[in-house]
C-alpha cells in the first residue's frame, strides 16, 4: 500500500531498465545496442540485426552463418498446424490468424516452454524467427483461397517469405531483388523500439513467467490496434478516402484539426519522438525508390507527400510537435510490392519479432525482474451493504 502516483498511459513511468534500444525523442535518434539506425538500415541485414538485438553484439561471419542455418532448419510448420489455418473464415484478419498461430506453437512444442531453461529458450527463439514468416504467408494464402507453399530454404529469409506469399506451387516465382532488399531493410527499421505498447505487453505477460510463445502472441495482439502497428493499414485507408473524395488534402487536414469527427492524421505523432522519426526519413526515400519504378506510379504517394507538407507547416501540428512516424510511408511500399492492406500490420509483426524476443529474454535473465502489477487510483463507490434482488 502507501501512496501511488497516477500515470495514465505510462507517460512518465519507466517499467524496466534495458540495454537494447536507445531513443532520444527530442533529437530524433534511434540506436540498437549503440548502433545508429541509419547505419544498420543501410549496411546490415534483418537476421544480423536480430542477432544483435538478441545476443547483444554483431555476429562474426561464422556466428551469423550458424544462426541463419539454425533458423532455416525450423521454417516448416507441423502438418497439423498447417491444417489449423483451414478452420478460420476466409475473411479472417491475418493479424488474428497470426496471433492464434503463435499461441498454438505452445501446443506443438510443449517440451520447450520453460522460461528459465537456456536451451529451451534458445530453441523457442529459433522456432519463432523461423516459423513466423511461414505462419504469416499461410494466413495470407488462406485469405485468398490459394494453396499454401512449403518454405524454400535455398532462399534468404525475406525472399522465402515473398515466395511463400506471392508464389504458386505450379509456377516458378522470381523474387524482385529490389523488393527483397527494401523489405529486409524495413524489417530492420521495425526490429525494436524499446517499451512500446506491444513490447511492454510481451514483458508484462512474460513477467508472470508465461512462456515465450504465449508472451509474443500477446504482443501480436497489442500490435493489431490502429494506434500502434495497425496504423500502417489505417494510413492507406485514410489516403484512399482522401483520393475517393476528390483528393482535397487541405479539406482533410481541416477535418483533423476540427477534432469533432475524431479523425486523426494516421501515421503522424509519436509518444517519444517530438521530432522527425528517424525511421520515417529512411522509409520515405525507400517509398520513392519503389514507387518510381512502377509502370504506373501510385497516386497515393502524391497525396501522402502533400499531406506531409501541409501538416508540417500547419500550426496545429507544429505546436504539438507532430511529425510523420514509421507508419506513414510503409503502407505505400507494401502496396507497391503487392501486399493487400490487411497484411501490413503482419509485416510490422515480422519485423518487430526480434525486439520482442530480445526484450523478453533480457527480462527473464534479470534477477531484479518482478511480476508486472501496476497500481490504480480507485474512483468507485464507497462501502455499501448488499441488498436482495427484490429490494433493488
Ligand atoms: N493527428 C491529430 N492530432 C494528433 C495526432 C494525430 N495523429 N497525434 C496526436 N495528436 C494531438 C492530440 O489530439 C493531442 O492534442 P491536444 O493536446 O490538443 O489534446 C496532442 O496531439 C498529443 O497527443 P496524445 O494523444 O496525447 O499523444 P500520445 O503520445 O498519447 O499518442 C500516438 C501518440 C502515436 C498514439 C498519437 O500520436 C496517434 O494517435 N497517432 C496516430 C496513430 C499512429 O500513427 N500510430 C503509430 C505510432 S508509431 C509506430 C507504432 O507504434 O506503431
Amino acid at each position: 500500500t502507501g501512496k501511488v502516483t497516477l500515470d495514465t498511459g505510462f507517460v512518465n513511468t519507466a517499467s524496466c531498465t534495458s540495454a537494447i534500444t536507445y531513443i532520444d525523442g527530442e533529437a530524433g535518434i534511434l540506436r540498437y545496442r549503440g548502433y545508429p539506425i541509419d547505419q544498420l538500415a543501410e549496411r546490415s541485414s534483418f537476421l544480423e540485426v536480430a542477432y544483435l538485438l538478441i545476443y547483444g553484439e554483431l555476429p562474426s561471419e561464422a556466428e551469423l552463418g550458424d544462426f541463419v542455418d539454425r533458423i532455416k532448419e525450423h521454417t516448416l510448420l507441423r502438418e497439423e498446424m498447417r491444417r489449423f489455418f483451414d478452420g478460420f473464415p476466409r475473411d479472417a484478419h491475418p493479424m488474428a490468424v497470426l496471433s492464434s498461430g503463435v499461441s498454438a506453437l505452445s501446443t506443438f512444442y510443449q517440451d520447450s516452454l520453460d522460461p528459465f531453461d537456456t536451451a529451451q529458450v534458445e530453441i523457442s527463439t529459433v522456432r519463432l524467427l523461423a516459423k513466423l514468416p511461414t505462419i504469416a504467408a499461410h494466413s495470407y494464402k488462406n485469405s485468398i483461397g490459394h494453396p499454401t507453399l512449403y518454405p524454400d530454404n535455398s532462399l534468404s529469409y525475406v525472399e522465402n517469405f515473398l515466395r511463400m506469399t506471392f508464389g504458386l506451387p505450379t509456377t516458378p516465382y522470381e523474387v524482385d531483388p529490389v523488393h527483397a532488399r527494401v523489405l529486409d531493410m524495413l524489417f530492420v527499421l521495425h526490429a525494436d523500439h524499446e517499451q512500446n505498447c506491444s513490447t511492454s505487453t510481451v514483458r508484462l505477460v512474460g513477467s508472470s513467467q508465461a512462456n515465450l510463445f504465449a508472451s509474443v502472441s500477446a504482443g501480436v495482439n497489442a500490435l493489431f490496434g490502429p494506434l500502434h502497428g495497425g496504423a500502417n493499414e489505417a494510413v492507406l485507408t485514410m489516403l484512399g478516402r482522401i483520393q475517393e473524395s476528390g483528393g482535397d488534402v487541405s479539406a482533410f487536414v481541416r477535418t483533423v484539426k476540427d477534432r469533432t469527427a475524431g479523425t486523426r492524421l494516421m501515421g503522424f505523432g509519436h509518444r517519444v519522438y517530438r521530432n522527425y522519426d528517424p525511421r520515417a526519413t529512411i522509409v520515405k526515400q525507400a517509398a520513392r525508390e519503389v514507387i518510381d519504378r512502377m509502370e504506373r506510379p501510385d497516386p497515393l504517394l502524391d497525396i501522402a507527400l502533400q499531406l506531409e507538407e501541409i501538416a508540417l507547416s500547419d500550426e496545429y501540428f507544429v505546436e504539438r510537435k507532430l511529425y510523420p512516424n514509421v507508419d506513414f510511408y510503409t503502407g505505400l511500399i507494401y502496396k507497391a510490392m503487392g501486399f493487400p492492406t490487411r497484411m501490413f500490420t503482419v509485416l510490422f509483426a515480422l519485423g518487430r519479432l526480434p525486439g520482442w524476443i530480445a526484450q523478453w529474454r533480457e527480462m527473464m535473465a534479470d534477477p531484479a525482474t518482478k511480476i508486472g502489477r501496476p497500481r490504480q487510483v480507485y474512483t468507485g463507490a464507497g462501502a455499501r451493504d448488499y441488498r436482495a434482488i427484490d429490494k433493488r
